[in-house]
């Protein structure tokens, strides 16, 4: 697996994982609008290696802002057939190290309050709650959980 900044010819395969990943899916636009419209904006895919000099696959991906000294992970996910073989942990642990090279020291991020899988990823990397944002997401609506790193 390789991890590099996502391309604008990886929105297909971007938004297909998206579509499967989540009850509100990002728009194009929205992805569109983090891949050109902002200088805080940094997104990352991870990519199965294949045969050389064949398409890469992209198998999960980040979008992050960074913004002094916080890093905020907006969105993340990886494709179904490639979960729970470290490919999150890998996104994020580069995510941590872009960051903590432009200066942030602190991580932060909002997580379903029933999505316990992410919640899992998130402590395993260090993450602690810090907050709880009242019916902050849609379809369903639900809370969400602060959770925020400090030990960049
Ligand atoms: C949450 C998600 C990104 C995790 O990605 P992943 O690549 O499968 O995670 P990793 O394999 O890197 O897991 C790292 C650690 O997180 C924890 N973890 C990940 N998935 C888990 C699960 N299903 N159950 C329990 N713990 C889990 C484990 O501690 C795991 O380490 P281990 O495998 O050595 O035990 C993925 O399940 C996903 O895309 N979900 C849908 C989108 C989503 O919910 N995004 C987060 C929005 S806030």
């Amino acid at each position: 697996m390789t991890i590099d900044r996502m391309q604008p010819e990886d929105l297909d395969d971007v938004m297909a994982i998206e579509a499967r990943s989540f009850s509100t899916p990002w728009t194009e636009e929205m992805f569109k609008s983090e891949l050109w419209g902002k200088t805080l904006s940094e997104n990352l895919v991870a990519r199965a290696v294949s045969v050389p000099g064949a398409r890469t696959q992209v198998v999960g991906y980040t979008c992050l802002w960074i913004v002094g000294e916080e890093l905020h992970i907006n969105n993340i996910a990886i494709h179904p057939r490639y979960r729970r073989q470290g490919v999150a942990k890998s996104l994020l642990s580069f995510a941590f190290d872009l960051a903590k090279r432009r200066g942030a020291r602190k991580a932060l991020l909002e997580v379903r309050v029933s999505n316990t899988t992410a919640q899992a990823l998130y402590q395993r990397l260090g993450f602690r709650v810090v907050g709880r944002r009242h019916q902050y997401y849609t379809s369903p609506v639900e809370d969400a959980l602060v959770m925020a790193k400090d030990d960049l």
